[in-house]
């Protein structure tokens, strides 16, 4: 692989790649605004600018300027180096880069950050990015200086509603396009521009339309600067009290890499935001996956429940106990959910099997809007697992309701209460079996016909894999601790063993995972960082 040196490091590039993106794959972080690896390079913040020495046969590329000399009290003619955008131009061959040792670089920088702070109006106090602003950091890292403009800053407009999601404050915006860029390369609805010129300049929606669609919130999280912020997130929480948990969006089967941040202090999540993976969501994920977050609260099942009285779990299970003392083995239905985790789903079918079944059944959330994107159809986050567990008999909820019709099943223990669709015949054929236990972290019909409930822990309280559409295996780290009595499904699937008395082979969530996954599948490339 060709490299370049950076500061005197060695950096490896691919054709093609620019000096940016060639440092960034090496977690070298070039100062930007601008520039962001998913989008195209206008090359307009200047904050990357960097020095490139001449090649052995290249003259160097100079600017003649002039320096307060105060031995002689007046200007002398200087030159100094043509910096260059990192940004844009390409990685060569043995060529030699320098940016934090380079005098100039450390100067340009300084003097980006003083002219973008001009007429920035400084309420980092009440800013929703204070705390992960680049206006801020920067500052701190490659600034320092006072202000010594003492004229009132140019006001412009605040609080502007883009849309149902955004507001937009053009005192804020450092002009950088990146959401402009967003809305017209990725999103390909390019309802932003700008207007004016020089320090008048501001981002505006096309007249006669609002920001709106299915990747709004996008725009904020490419945003550096507090520029934009999301009606949804906006003065909820000071994300430096916020922790952040790898997750996997549970909102469709693209299975988009996250962070969900949470409050570990009132045990509350608060936002969803992308992780990058270059081979599964890039930099991006849509509004509805980023809105998911508060699942985590909404819709769950956190008590026991028998019929509709709550309980605790230890009279639930005597209930199911009770229940299912009299079935004989092998009589029992099982319904796996592409609402829960491999490790959830494993310990159903286990105890499935152990208890006799053959066949499994397959519910979750049904279809829905899809584009290409990123969004998918299914809004299931582990389809694919599920029905590679489910095996090639795999029935589906349709096919259980029907059984149900027939009389062939009469008892049945589901994971998930959450089904394709809430038809009320659905429940009225729920309503026909004797024995109905669901193990669920969310409400759904399965949970309302139920008559025994058991609370499981949802994604974001549990460590759990789920297999996307790509067959990507990934895996979701824990974030809040478990809500109410609420504990992960295997530990129920655990305690029903004994209700349908069979001895469970698992004690340990590393048991279930030694046992499906023996060689989990490559995990997939990370995209270069955003770094904003
Ligand atoms: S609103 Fe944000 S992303 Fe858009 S141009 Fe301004 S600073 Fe850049
Ligand atoms: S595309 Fe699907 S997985 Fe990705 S953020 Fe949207 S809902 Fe979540
Ligand atoms: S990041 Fe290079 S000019 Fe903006």
């Amino acid at each position: 692989m060709p490299t370049f040196k950076l500061d005197g490091k060695e950096i490896p590039f691919e054709p093609g790649d620019s000096i940016i993106r060639a440092a960034s794959k090496q977690g070298i972080e070039i100062p930007h605004y601008c520039w962001h690896p998913g989008l195209s390079v206008p090359a307009n913040c200047r904050m990357c600018l960097v020095e490139i020495k001449p090649g052995p046969n290249q003259r160097a590329m100079m600017l003649d300027i002039v320096e307060w000399d105060p031995s002689i009290n007046d200007y002398r003619p200087q030159q100094k180096p043509k910096l260059q955008p990192a940004c844009q131009m390409p990685a060569t061959e043995g060529q030699e880069v320098l940016a934090d040792t380079s005098k100039h670089v450390l100067e340009a920088r300084g003097h980006v950050q003083e002219f973008l702070l001009l007429n920035h109006p400084v309420d980092c106090p009440i800013c929703d990015q204070a705390g992960e602003c680049k206006l801020q950091d920067y500052w701190l890292e490659h600034q320092h200086t006072q202000k010594r403009m003492r004229d009132e800053p140019i006001h412009k407009p605040k609080a502007v509603v883009f849309g149902p999601t955004i507001v937009y404050d053009a005192e804020r915006c450092v002009m950088c396009t990146r959401c402009i860029r967003f809305m017209d390369e990725v999103a390909k609805d390019p309802v932003l521009d700008m207007r004016e010129r020089g320090n008048l300049n501001e981002v505006f929606v096309a007249p006669g339309r609002q920001l709106e669609g299915h990747y709004t919130f996008m725009t904020e999280h490419v945003c550096p600067v507090g520029a934009l912020t999301t009606k949804d997130f906006r003065f909820k929480a000071r994300v430096w009290f916020l922790r952040s948990a790898k997750s996997v969006c549970q909102g469709c089967a693209t299975g988009c890499n996250a962070w969900l941040d949470y409050d570990n202090r009132s045990n509350r999540a608060y936002r969803y935001r992308p992780r990058d993976n270059e081979a599964v969501n890039k930099y991006w994920m849509c509004d509805e996956g980023m809105l998911s977050y508060r699942a985590a609260h909404e819709g769950r099942v956190t008590e026991a429940r028998i019929g509709r009285k709550k309980a605790t779990v230890d009279a639930a299970v005597i209930e199911a106990t009770k229940r299912l003392a009299e079935v004989a083995q092998g009589s029992v239905a099982f319904v796996l959910s592409a609402q829960h985790s491999l490790e959830d789903n494993w310990a159903m079918r286990e105890l499935g099997k152990l208890a006799g079944a053959t066949t499994f059944y397959v519910s979750g959330a049904g279809t829905g809007y899809a584009d290409d994107i990123l969004i998918s159809a299914d809004k299931n986050p582990n389809t694919s697992g599920v029905n590679e567990l489910a095996g090639a008999g795999a029935k589906t909820f349709a096919n259980l309701l029907d059984d149900i019709r027939k009389g062939s099943v009469a008892h049945v223990v589901a994971l998930g209460g959450i089904t394709p669709k809430n038809d009320p015949e659905d429940a009225t054929a729920l309503g026909m079996l004797s024995t109905l236990v669901v193990v669920a972290a969310h409400e759904g019909a399965l949970t309302e016909a139920a008559h025994v409930v058991l609370p499981a822990t949802s994604w974001a309280e549990h460590s759990g894999t789920y297999v996307n559409k790509q067959g990507y295996k990934q895996t979701a780290e824990k974030g809040l601790e478990p809500q109410g009595a609420s504990r992960p499904a295997w530990e129920h699937a655990r305690l029903l063993a004994k209700a349908l008395r069979v001895e469970p082979t698992w004690t340990k969530l590393k048991d279930i995972r030694a046992a499906f996954a023996p060689a989990p599948a490559a995990a997939p490339a990370p995209a270069p960082s955003t770094t904003a």
